[in-house]
């Protein structure tokens, strides 16, 4: 069989820039050379390369976390070039990305999310307000943005001033949320029309963090992923039916992987991630690899399920 000739596109202009470039390294090791012949491309610099090569790319991969690259723009800017790429299109990303509308929609699908009040910085703000409506501690959060970048965890009154200054600085909009107390599990589902539920992973942080924050998620060690979770199997079953439900709702396409707590008997769903981390010690590689497909394996269902998508599509008169 002929290599498929595979663009790769890690780095980009987000915060996560750091964070998608080493992803972009371990894809680009994982990926089976003998099926492949791949070009890394960095869409801060090189879009006018790609699209330059647009007629010659098989298949893209976007290893993009957050805005332009996770969010609909890349996705767009391939469609446009004809060019397939791994996961959800313009729509489904545009939706997951903004942690409000995927709020919205879980709700009118009955996925159970945590209250929350929505500001914008042209508000005056109103802390006790908030206070009173939603109890502390809260969680503030841009409303876009990934990597639990902007955001804080607030106990007291006179935190949340500073909180919302620091999620301000990543979105225009941000979210306060009622913070839950219990365990984290992730829920990946991969598949097009035909979706498989990976199994249930648990995030325990260890002591002295307050939540799943950038060093828990990125620094070794700092937190601990148990796969399967070991949580009951009613539990694992409604954590798959949710993700799956957020997947579909979303328009998601391909693969997702959707973030819940767990408090007591009920599973609260806080986001759903369109491109998720990538490295070998990454959740969802986790999740694949308990389910025995191997990081190399996963990478190439990405890449089949890009082209099934990509061609489903071919006969639409648009
Ligand atoms: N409502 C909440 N209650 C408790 N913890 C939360 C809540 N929302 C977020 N978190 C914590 O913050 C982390 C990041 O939040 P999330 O909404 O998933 O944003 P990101 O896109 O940055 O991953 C979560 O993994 C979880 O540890
Ligand atoms: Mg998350």
């Amino acid at each position: 069989m002929e290599k498929l000739n595979i663009a790769l596109l890690s780095g980009g202009r987000s915060s996560e820039r750091e964070v998608s470039l080493n992803s972009g390294i371990e894809v680009l090791e994982a990926l089976d050379k003998s099926k492949y012949n791949i070009t890394c491309y960095d869409p801060l610099t090189d879009i006018p390369k790609i699209i330059a090569d647009a007629a010659s790319i098989n298949a893209a991969l976007i290893i993009l976390h957050g805005p332009y690259g996770e969010d609909g723009t890349v996705q767009g800017l391939l469609q446009l070039l004809n060019i397939p790429f791994q996961g959800s299109g313009v729509l489904g990303s545009a939706m997951a990305m903004n942690k409000l509308v995927t709020k919205r929609v879980y709700a009118q699908n009955d996925i159970p999310t945590p209250p929350y009040i929505v500001l914008t910085n042209k508000e005056p703000l109103n802390l006790d307000q908030c206070i009173e409506n939603l109890g502390l501690p809260m969680i503030v959060k841009p409303v876009e943005a990934g990597s639990s970048m902007g955001m804080t965890k607030v106990k007291t009154q006179k935190d949340l001033c500073h909180a919302t200054a620091k999620a301000f600085e990543y979105d225009h909009m941000l979210l306060m949320e009622k913070f839950l107390t219990g365990r984290e599990i992730t829920v990946a589902v991969l598949g097009n029309d035909h979706l498989t539920v990976l199994p249930v992973i648990e995030i325990v942080p260890n002591q002295g963090y307050d939540f799943f924050d950038y060093d828990a998620k990125y620094k070794e060690g700092e937190s601990k992923e148990i796969c399967p979770a070991e949580i009951s199997e009613d539990m694992a079953r409604k954590a798959g039916a949710y993700a799956m439900t957020a997947h579909k709702a979303l328009f998601c396409r391909g693969y997702s992987r959707t973030d819940m707590i767990c408090c007591e008997d009920e599973i609260h769903v806080i986001e759903t991630n369109t491109i998720p981390g990538m490295t070998r010690t990454s959740l969802l590689p986790l999740a694949a690899k308990t389910a025995g497909i191997s990081f190399t394996m996963l990478l190439d269902k990405l890449i089949e399920l890009s082209i099934e998508e990509h061609n489903s599509k071919k006969h639409l008169k648009k």
